[in-house]
């Protein structure tokens, strides 16, 4: 069983402070990767921004230097390890160093696993898993050669519980724990310990990612409540970067499930997949669309998430609580039925 964590044993932080320390951010053109860099703008930070649409990058590095940044963008598809490699250079050659990299590009596909055309559920994992592959293996030469630094990969709570209807973004969101805790070992074992890696797990989040991703389920997306805002992820990433662990949820609600799944994962499992199935989808019907999986999508709105829909969110939250209570009600009556099997 593995615990979201609670120690990092010798912890690494920046090895200057923010002010003067260079962040790169992949997936800066929108949601939680733009407001992320605006936190680091805020204090100082120089930000480079790199995602593929570029007009929205060029919005994004405006505003960082509005709050006090400086900001260099850097147009980058990361499922293409030359380009992010070359990304990595651009943002040593325009600040003369890279202090951090954070790691939160992503695309879902929105579908039962056996209709998800293939073609996109491998698209899916060329942008989430290997996308993190390329970044981390490009940032880890320049870290290691300023003395240290701090790789952020923002997975989500869904590396750690499940969601019908999401299961190449789940797989690869499991995969990216995985994988940081593997890279995790093998720079302690190589004495590179003065190089962080921490997962960052959100609950959901306020951002256009569910109008974003390709949908094959005939319905309206709606992102299950309760939803936080993209500012929330954003100053947990900061608040790594400042003192890093292996792992921290964002939202109580993300932390909630990862104990309720870790407890009884059966329960959690089946409650998880009946309030997902039916929380996830709006009145309305929609077309198979491909999002922005293949392509940057210019049609959506790129900075608002569902703020406008208050009320529904409201509603859907509350059905968030009661199958939270449910839940701790089963996981109360498993663990006692265990321990008084264990005794009998
Ligand atoms: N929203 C949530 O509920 C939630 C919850 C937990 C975790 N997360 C994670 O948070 C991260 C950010 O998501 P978000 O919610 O902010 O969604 P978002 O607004 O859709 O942002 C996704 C970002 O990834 C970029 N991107 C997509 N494909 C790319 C590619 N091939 N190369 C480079 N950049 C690419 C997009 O920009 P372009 O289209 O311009 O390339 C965009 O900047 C993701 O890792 C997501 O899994 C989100």
């Amino acid at each position: 069983m593995t615990r979201p964590d609670r120690g990092y044993g010798r912890r690494m932080p920046l090895t200057r402070s923010l002010d003067d320390a260079t962040v790169v951010i992949t997936g800066a053109s929108s949601g939680i990767g733009a407001a992320t860099g605006y936190a680091l703008a805020r204090r100082g930070a120089d930000v480079v921004l790199a995602a593929r649409s570029e007009e929205a990058l060029h919005r994004v590095a405006d505003r960082c230097r509005e709050l006090g940044g400086r900001a260099l963008v850097v147009p980058t598809d990361v499922t293409d390890p030359e380009a992010v490699v070359r990304l990595a250079a651009r943002a040593a050659a325009e600040f003369g160093r890279i202090d951090a990299w954070v790691n939160n590009a992503a695309v879902g596909t929105v579908g039962l696993f056996d209709e998800i055309p293939v073609i996109e559920f491998r698209r899916v994992v060329e942008v989430n898993l290997l996308g993190t592959v390329y970044g981390t293996r490009a940032a880890l030469p320049w870290l290691d050669a300023g003395g240290g630094g701090v790789l952020v990969n923002n997975a989500s709570v869904l590396a750690e519980v499940a969601m019908p209807y999401q299961s190449a973004y789940n797989a690869t969101k499991h995969a990216i724990r995985g994988l940081a805790d593997t890279v995790r070992q093998e720079l302690r074992v190589t004495g590179r310990g003065h190089i962080s890696l921490c997962t960052v797990l959100p609950a959901t989040i306020d951002t256009p990612f569910f109008r974003h991703a390709a949908n094959h389920t005939g319905r309206e997306l709606t992102p299950p409540p309760p939803v936080y805002p993209p500012e929330m992820v954003a100053e947990t990433i900061v608040r790594l970067l400042r003192r890093p662990r292996r792992e921290a949820y964002a939202g109580g609600a993300a932390r909630l499930m990862g104990i309720q799944w870790r407890l009884a994962p059966a329960l959690a499992e089946r409650v998880l997949g009946w309030y997902a199935a039916r929380t996830q989808f709006g009145p309305g019907v929609r077309l198979d669309a491909t999002g922005n999986v293949f392509r940057a999508d210019a049609a959506a709105e790129r900075t608002d998430g569902w703020q406008g829909r208050r009320a529904q969110l409201i509603r859907l939250t509350a059905a968030f609580g009661l199958a939270a209570a449910g839940t701790a009600v089963g996981t109360v009556a498993a663990m006692s039925r265990r321990s008084r099997t264990e005794r009998g």
